[in-house]
């Protein structure tokens, strides 16, 4: 059916179970074009919806997308209103486009910043798809890796303060559980568009086996097609968990 295509086909036994996207290029996938950098983020949130209905039919549980930064917020004002504008139109028209299927929305990072419009449009979202369970979307605006682990460590020294908690009781599970993530499993496929091979603060405890794959493609410009190559990729590596197989 549809996973075929020019010879390419995406082994259905290992589907990774959680990919995450790190969408690089807008700015310059517009500049090359003579438009403006929000131009070329309203062009990447078009793509956004259409890698979604692909991971969707494809059988991809969890689908993260790194939306906004905590670094983020150092851009241009005039840049980060329109990235914030963006974001409230897609959390306002994500529930009617998710109506027909069963997905979940997910919104992780600090709500620190954030506009109390976006931050209500955040719970409307996370309320009325609480119970779809087909895919996870997780869109991660406002996040970084290393203020989710100190979140995660704050709310630890808490529950150890509260008596909840004792110290050897903090294993990784229970550390786990204190991240934005929280019951997610850990991502299986990382892809980052653009040429650049960073992962920028991303996910940094989750990602500690997760397999890379980087493209050259501008976030933009990404296709069907190329989320395609990126999971027949990470079915042709060899993951061992540092173990020997
Ligand atoms: C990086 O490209 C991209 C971003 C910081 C924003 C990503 C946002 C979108 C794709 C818009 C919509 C997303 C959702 C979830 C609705 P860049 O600006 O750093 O590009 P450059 O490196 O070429 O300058």
């Amino acid at each position: 059916m549809a996973l075929l295509q020019k010879g390419i086909k995406i082994d259905s036994n290992n589907i990774p179970q959680h990919i995450a996207i790190i969408m690089d290029g807008n700015g310059r996938w517009a500049k090359r074009r003579g438009l403006t950098r929000s131009m070329g983020h309203r062009e990447g949130a078009r793509v956004v919806k259409k890698i979604i209905e692909q991971a969707y039919d494809i059988g991809i549980r969890y689908l993260t997308f790194f939306a906004f930064s905590n670094e983020n917020w150092a851009r241009p004002k005039a840049e980060v209103d329109e990235l914030m504008r963006l974001y409230l139109e897609y959390l306002k028209s994500a529930e009617n486009e998710t109506n027909d299927k069963n997905v979940r929305v997910r919104i992780i990072g600090s709500r620190e910043g954030l506009s109390k419009e976006i931050i209500d449009q955040i719970n409307k979202i996370e309320k009325g798809t609480l119970n779809r369970d087909r895919m996870t979307l997780m869109i991660a605006l406002n996040y970084g890796g290393r203020q989710d682990i100190l979140q995660a460590t704050q709310k630890i020294a808490e529950d150890v303060r509260n008596g909840v908690l004792a110290i050897d009781e903090i294993t990784q599970e229970e550390f786990q559980r204190k991240l934005y993530t929280e019951d997610v499993p850990d991502p299986d496929l990382l892809i980052r568009t653009s040429g650049e091979m960073r992962i920028s603060n991303f996910l940094i405890w989750q990602c500690s086996y997760t397999e890379f794959y980087f493209t050259p493609v501008l976030w933009p410009d990404f296709t069907e097609k190329d989320l395609k190559e990126a999971i027949i990729e990470y079915q042709r590596r060899n993951r061992r968990f540092g173990d020997v197989k």
